[in-house]
């Protein structure tokens, strides 16, 4: 690609704005007051440059996107036999609220879906009093793969608790089976804390590239996690990142992922960059719909397909 990154962006931010398809996601009631049209496109190399485009200083609750980095951060802490004994990685081919616990084990079948990221959640900060220091743990460790101080979005925070009662059940079932050893409710809200972290779109690309760059963040210059954790994550991103559309994902744009309810869209290319997109507007997966269109130029025009 001859065109330069910052003329490429704005032209790729253009033709992804044009299309209207999709809307915000209203089970969580302030999600359904997001601006539809907002949008912003960062990617971020390894070597610790970002170009932003768009609305690139919005800050929206980070989500499902959360869930690769605190696995991230569980595999880091504990291992990966102790998670892998509470969490699979295989695809469930279901959506992102569905119970869906392998048989026989109970285990949630991937750390990407709700059941599973309430269970990793649970794992990373189990030494945590209560929820307000489960948010902090997640929060400090969020904020070293972003380089930067992230804070928690309150209005969120309350508003997805008001409405927690699926995730509320997921827990309590997780615990009838022992995959969760501690009280539903806190582990609730701490989890429902840290889907709720406010980051901008460059936020985003950054930490994706950290997951690319092998653990190493790449401005700060700090080892966040392992190589072999990172591409634990990034191998779990590429199975199940975009849930039940994870396999027509993989064919079509070749990238690992993650996807958020309020817009959010990653994808890390190993040694290579990390991608955000920031569109409230969501497909029927619950997916970034002009997330899913940039992606799927970035993968054409910058040769970013894995295989
Ligand atoms: O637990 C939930 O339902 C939300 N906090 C996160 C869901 C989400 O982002 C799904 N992703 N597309």
């Amino acid at each position: 690609m001859q065109t330069p990154v910052p003329d490429y962006l704005q032209e790729l931010l253009e033709d992804i704005m044009s299309d209207r398809r999709g809307h915000v996601a209203d089970y969580i009631p302030v999600l359904a007051e997001a601006e539809p049209d907002q949008c912003a496109v960062a990617l971020s190399t390894v070597h610790g440059s970002t170009y932003s485009v768009g609305d690139d200083d919005v800050q929206f609750s980070v989500q499902s996107i959360s869930k690769p980095f605190v696995y991230a951060a569980a595999l880091e802490a504990m291992g990966g036999d102790a998670v892998d004994g509470k969490v699979g990685v295989e695809p469930s081919g279901e959506a992102f609220n569905e119970l869906s616990l392998e048989t026989g084990t109970h285990r949630p079948k991937n750390a990407m879906i709700n059941a599973g990221a309430i269970t990793v959640h649970s794992l990373f900060t189990a030494a945590s009093g209560d929820h307000s220091e489960r948010a902090a743990a997640v929060t400090r460790f969020l904020s070293r793969l972003a380089g930067r101080d992230l804070c928690l979005d309150e209005e969120v925070f309350h508003s997805e608790l008001q409405t927690a009662h699926r995730n509320l059940a997921i827990a309590h079932m997780l615990r009838t089976y022992d995959v969760l050893a501690e009280d539903p409710h806190d582990v609730v809200r701490g989890y429902t804390a840290q889907c709720s972290v406010a980051v901008t779109v460059k936020d985003l690309s950054m930490m994706a590239a950290t997951l690319a760059n092998r653990g190493r963040q790449p401005r700060t210059g700090e080892q966040v996690v392992s190589p072999w954790v990172a591409r634990r994550t990034l191998s779990v991103m590429a199975a199940a990142g975009m849930y039940d559309g994870a396999g027509s994902w993989l064919t079509s744009v070749g990238i690992p992922a993650k996807s958020g309810v309020s817009g959010g869209l990653i994808g890390a290319l190993p040694g290579q960059v990390g991608a955000a997109v920031f569109s409230p507007r969501l497909d029927v997966q619950g997916n970034s719909s002009r997330g899913i269109r940039a992606f799927s130029r970035l993968s054409a025009d910058m040769g970013m397909h894995l295989f």
